[in-house]
């Protein structure tokens, strides 16, 4: 059955981890439901890995609605949860609504925004009308990037308590989880003790009730980014290389296509064709 943000919920006071993966096409989401991962997140670091940008800020709310549509037809199990992108919802309450609607509509079950308690009353407003909303503190990749580069965030007593505010206030305004990303573990354990709904870290230690990763990176499929806090469990690029290479060998060699790869007409047909012709 798909799970609900109430199933994930419930798994944070029964003491289940949650599990998180990036998803952007339908062939791998197909995959990971099936693999029975509980959320996959449609994140904007499509941006990245899927189109080559340098960074999340040029992905757009069209492009987003592509591929939370792709993951969405691959559903069975999982919760699908859309990223708004840089500027559809930091400039309005009403762009912010209108696009959760977007992503909704293209198939997610809930959106993830970036921001703290400066984003309360927008993250209220979505939640309001029915939309469900993940959160997203720490380092955040639309803004933190822009202005201080990628950088851990809690270092400080001063910083650890911000992020602990900005929690707090997430949890006020009705998000049903919230991403700690690149958040020293002390800090993670604190927020994840203090708040009710499940805190889902990247790169944020063990403490986080649930983890998250971008899908590429696990996969071993992107090699421009290798943070620390990634565990590769496959090195798909290596075998996908080789796999190239040898299908470039098998049709210069003339070893591919094969007979059982082609097709071909009746005796009857050829003979009559060879005939005319
Ligand atoms: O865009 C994204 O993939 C994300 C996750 C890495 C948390 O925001």
């Amino acid at each position: 059955m798909t799970r609900t943000v109430k199933d994930i919920i419930e798994m944070k006071k029964a003491g289940k981890k949650i599990s998180v993966l990036t998803s952007y096409d339908y062939a791998l989401a197909v995959l990971c439901d099936k693999a029975n991962v509980d959320i996959l997140l449609v994140g904007d670091s499509a941006g990245m890995v899927v189109l080559g940008y340098e960074n999340t800020l040029p992905v757009t709310m069209e492009q987003m609605e592509i591929f939370v549509g792709a993951v969405s037809r691959a559903k069975q199990n999982v919760l699908v949860v859309g990223d708004l992108p840089f500027m559809s919802y930091q400039a309005s309450i009403t762009d912010a609504i209108t696009n959760s609607g977007k992503l909704i509509k293209a198939g997610a079950d809930a959106v993830k925004l970036e921001g703290g308690a400066v984003m309360a009353d927008t993250v209220s407003s979505i939640v309001e009308i029915g939309i469900p909303v993940m959160g997203h503190i720490g380092f955040q990749p639309q803004t933190t990037a822009l202005t201080q580069g990628y950088k851990v965030q809690g270092r400080t007593a001063v910083s650890a308590k911000q992020l602990i505010e900005d929690a707090k206030a997430l949890e006020q305004a009705g998000v049903f989880s919230i991403v700690l990303e690149m958040v020293t573990h002390e800090v993670s354990q604190i927020i994840s003790e203090t708040i009710s709904v499940p805190t889902i870290g990247i790169g944020s230690g063990i403490n986080c009730d649930g983890q998250v990763l971008v899908v590429h990176d696990i996969l071993g499929l992107y090699e421009k980014l290798k943070p620390k806090f990634v565990k590769q469990y496959l090195s798909l690029s290596d075998e996908i290389v080789q796999a190239v290479s040898n299908y470039k060998k098998d049709v210069e060699a003339s070893k591919f296509p094969a007979q059982e790869n082609w097709f071909s007409m009746e005796k009857d047909e050829y003979d009559k064709l060879k005939k005319e012709i």
